[in-house]
């Protein structure tokens, strides 16, 4: 038709796994409000509603091109009833801007940007009349770093203290950075690594050697471990799993010293389990969960950091992450790749 502009009407498969989601994004804008509203949900604990801001973000996040109308998404799923439309037509959305300059919002973005501080500690605080850093230091409580995110270059100068750490108490075990630095993120808000040994079982026991060598070795760029030894694992997952701080040096909160906080997440697994347990941790944490819903909904299998199971509960191995995308029917999907 005569003066009709040509509008391409995207095409995307349904689950985050099936895409191929880079660093490269092309709808900042409406990504970054719909990641808003997502922030504002779980904040809330909100969880479902989170969850469903997040796949509107992904979804957008996989397109190769700005989008100009919501004719564009035409069919697409999960973009439902947001904000989506409106902020196309008009540039923002009201639900955006109310949340933006809500009270309790602003407060628990303050808040969590504390140093250890989650939605949890953030809310009994507001509800103490806490709302920001001069109430909180007036209050008289203890508070830590801000968050700084953590930048490629402070994330290479812990893995060398991390390997010096690994390979010292255990000869030949290995480490690989996990998390969104394996994912090609020029930052992060920890630096995750997942430590094994080729020789099955030899890794047992190598956690509470590595926190102790940290501790005795190197006084000035290690802190503490918050998950320690003691501390039983977490259900979610049976990996020995220890999240410390470490220190860096850089503008800290407190004039007093000269050091910032540094959050690393190291994680042992046994190398019969390593290609499950380098999935698992290599996120994003929405392509995890839609590679979970995808094993369960669409294959009756079952995915964890451990293992992949088919519906007769049969223990599906793998020595790689490109096994197990086989496994689960998937075109593999490069690390790089899985920023959803
Ligand atoms: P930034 O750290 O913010 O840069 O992003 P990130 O993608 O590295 O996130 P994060 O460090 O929080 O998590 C990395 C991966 O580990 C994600 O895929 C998470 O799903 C996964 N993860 C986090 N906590 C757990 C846990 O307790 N168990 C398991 N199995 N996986 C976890
Ligand atoms: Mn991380
Ligand atoms: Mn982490």
């Amino acid at each position: 038709q005569a003066g009709e502009p040509e509008v391409e009407v995207f095409s995307v498969p349904s689950y985050a796994c099936q895409r191929r989601t880079s660093l490269e994004n092309h709808n900042a804008p409406l990504t970054d409000a719909l990641s808003l509203l997502a922030e504002n949900a779980e904040l809330n604990d909100e969880e479902g509603r989170g969850v469903a801001f997040r796949r509107a973000a992904a979804l957008l996040k996989t397109l190769p091109s700005a989008v100009m109308s919501a004719s564009q998404l035409r069919g697409l799923p999960c973009l439902g009833e947001h904000s989506l439309r409106e902020i196309l037509e008009t540039g923002t959305s009201t639900e955006v801007e109310s949340t933006k300059g809500s009270e309790r919002f602003k407060a628990l973005k303050v808040l969590t940007g504390i140093f250890g501080v989650g939605a949890k500690t953030a809310d009994r605080w507001i509800r103490e009349g806490i709302h920001d850093l001069h109430q909180l230091r007036a209050s008289g409580q203890h508070y830590a770093d801000i968050n700084q995110p953590v930048t490629r270059a402070e994330a290479d100068a812990i893995e060398a203290i991390v390997e010096k750490a690994v390979s010292s108490v255990l000869r030949g075990a290995q480490i690989v950075l996990t998390g969104g630095f394996r994912r090609g993120k020029p930052s992060g808000h920890d630096v995750d690594f997942l430590i094994t040994h080729p020789e099955e079982g030899r890794e047992e026991g190598l956690m509470p050697k590595v926190v102790s060598w940290l501790e005795k070795t190197t006084r000035n760029s290690y802190l503490e471990s918050k998950d320690g030894p003691g501390r039983p694992p977490s259900n979610m997952d049976r990996f020995e799993r220890c999240l410390s701080i470490f220190k860096l040096p850089g503008a800290a909160e407190t004039p007093q010293r000269a050091w910032r906080a540094v959050r690393v997440d190291l994680v042992v697994s046994p190398i019969s389990q390593f290609a499950f347990a380098l999935l698992g941790w290599t996120g994003s944490k929405l392509f995890e969960r839609e590679l979970r819903r995808w094993a369960g909904h669409e294959r009756g299998m079952s995915l964890s950091s451990h293992a992949l199971y088919d519906n007769k509960q049969v223990n599906e191995g793998a020595a790689s992450e490109e096994e197990i995308f086989a496994h689960l029917g998937l075109e593999f999907v490069p690390p790089s790749e899985r920023n959803a």
